[in-house]
């Protein structure tokens, strides 16, 4: 891990070193399956980061909008129950909507120190310059990695608390939110809390509308994963030959994400000497986007020794804040 950049002592960046290389083999692996797939990080280059917020300003998409009302409507209870802790952000992106909360800490008077964890790296240093700006008493630790990566080094001044926000365990395979789980709490000391924001379960028409935006930012956003591949890997593939696809899947609860293959096609991915094979109607699954119980996530937590504290919703149940305490 190495420091990239400090200023006036309120600003460190560290970087883990591993994202370029797993790039070459989690594009390797994942066009190899028969189910061509590849992983949803890779949406997120510096362009990919703003489709996103993009995406989060759509009509369509209601998770951004619903979330953000409930840490407003919310915000003084959730900070008085988490006083004193260093904030660490699991995908930080922007921190727009932690700044809901910043706000009211600085309002009720705590000292700020924040952890923004984030795959992109200008996304991290363009937020934590604008947020040096407009909070004089924040600290900032960002780490450039992925979450998994970026809980093995977490700050440990004070206690902790780590914010997951925006459903982004929805792109987490059931196996991949368990090993979450165990690696936060193998991270955490008691006393340690976790705010966890879940999307809900909801009408199959609500859901789609949200993955298929008019304005097909959310297509953008698709595609995007093979305009970074074409440049970090001097790939060629054709964007045009590729169509946006995403649907929910009642039996798993997801939203699913693929990008489809309009005809029969090669693709060269130089650096890795690959040569990818498409038939016409084949797709690469790129995301998936679950949809949650929150009984069961409780449960699950709880069997990690999250006890759960509160929670927040909105009037229409679409998403929810859970506020979990790590007991050892
Ligand atoms: C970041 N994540 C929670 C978003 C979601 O809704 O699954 C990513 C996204 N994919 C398409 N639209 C938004």
């Amino acid at each position: 891990m190495s420091t990239l950049l400090q200023e006036a002592d309120r600003l460190y960046i560290s970087t883990m070193g591993t994202v370029r290389s797993q790039l070459r083999t989690d594009v390797a692996f994942g066009l190899r399956q028969s189910q061509k797939t590849l992983p949803p990080k890779y949406f997120y280059d510096a362009y990919g980061s703003r489709l996103f917020e993009d995406i989060c300003r759509q009509p369509e998409y209601y998770l951004t909008r619903t979330e953000a009302q409930i840490l407003r409507t919310h915000a003084a209870d959730i900070v008085r129950q988490t006083a004193g802790a260093s904030l660490v952000e699991l995908g930080s992106g922007s921190s727009v909507k932690t700044r809901l909360l910043f706000d009211e800490y600085q309002r009720q008077d705590h000292l700020l120190h924040y952890v923004p964890v984030d795959i992109s790296a200008s996304m991290l240093e363009e937020t934590a310059r604008g947020l040096l700006a407009d909070y004089p008493s924040m600290s900032i630790e960002a780490l450039v990695t992925d979450y998994l990566d970026g809980l093995t080094a977490l700050p440990n001044t004070r206690p902790r608390l780590v914010l997951f926000l925006g459903s982004n365990l929805g792109n987490f395979s059931p196996t991949e939110q368990t090993e979450l789980f165990q690696r936060l709490a193998a991270s955490l000391h008691p006393g340690d809390q976790f705010l966890l924001g879940l999307d809900l379960r909801k009408s199959v028409e609500v859901l789609e509308a949200a993955y298929n935006d008019a304005a097909g930012v959310t297509a953008d956003f698709n595609l995007n994963i093979l305009r970074h591949i074409n440049r970090e890997l001097q790939a060629d593939f054709q964007l045009a030959q590729f169509s946006h696809l995403a649907f929910y899947n009642r039996e798993l609860h997801q939203v699913e994400m693929h990008l489809k293959s309009e005809v029969a096609q090669k693709v060269t991915i130089a650096a890795l000497d690959l040569s990818v094979s498409f038939r016409a109607g084949e797709t690469i699954h790129t995301e998936i986007s679950r949809k949650f119980d929150a009984q069961e996530v409780k449960e699950q937590l709880a069997g990690y020794g999250f006890r759960f504290q509160s929670q927040w919703t909105d009037p229409d149940s679409r998403f929810l804040l859970g506020l979990f305490r790590y007991t050892g």
